[in-house]
């Protein structure tokens, strides 16, 4: 009696595993709206270590695939397109890149991105101290050249 009691759980168990593969985790890779442009090292360091999270280039992991991780992973995405997009790098106003540049500039320094879970599952996505200097001195001088474009245009 027990022991069919257990069978009953534990099938009722796998159908459920099995049944919520069927829903989808609702992610998808849209077109590209002005790729960021940045030396190659840059774009480089950017693919490995940020790009799954944060541009419409995600390439998905197999346990993406799977329900309940793909819930997490796609959550991860939506929220991290959303605070920061390389792919909708280009359609950003020029105020609003600026500011993403200094969010990944204190992201950078705090050391918390990516994010821990990431790191771990995927150790090549860690930032050696000389990724992080020159992803800080790629920032610098984008910074620098906003401001200056943005002081000739206050000259005119
Ligand atoms: C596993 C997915 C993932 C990866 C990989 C990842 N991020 Fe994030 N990132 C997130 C999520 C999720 C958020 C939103 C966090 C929140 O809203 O609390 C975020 C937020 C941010 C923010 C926004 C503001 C902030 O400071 O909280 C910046 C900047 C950022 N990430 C930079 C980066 C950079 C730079 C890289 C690569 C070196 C990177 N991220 C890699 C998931 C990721």
């Amino acid at each position: 009696m027990r022991r069919n009691l257990q069978l009953g759980l534990l099938f009722a168990m796998l159908a459920l595993l099995v049944a919520i593969q069927l829903v989808p985790s609702g992610v998808s890779n849209p077109a590209s709206e002005g790729e960021v442009s940045a030396p190659p090292e840059i774009q480089n360091t950017l693919r490995r270590s940020c790009y799954d999270c944060h541009s419409n280039q995600t390439r998905w992991p197999w346990y993406g695939r799977v329900a309940p991780f793909s819930w997490a992973v796609a959550r991860d995405i939506e929220l991290g397109r959303r605070q920061l997009n390389f792919s909708e790098w280009g359609a950003y106003y020029p105020l609003t890149r600026k500011r993403k540049l200094q969010w990944m500039g204190r992201a950078l320094e705090r050391e918390d991105m990516p994010p821990l879970s990431y790191r771990l599952i995927h150790p090549s996505s860690r930032l050696s101290p000389q990724d992080r200097a020159q992803l800080e001195r790629w920032i610098d001088s984008e910074l620098a050249s906003a401001a200056a474009s943005s002081a000739s245009k206050a000259g005119d």
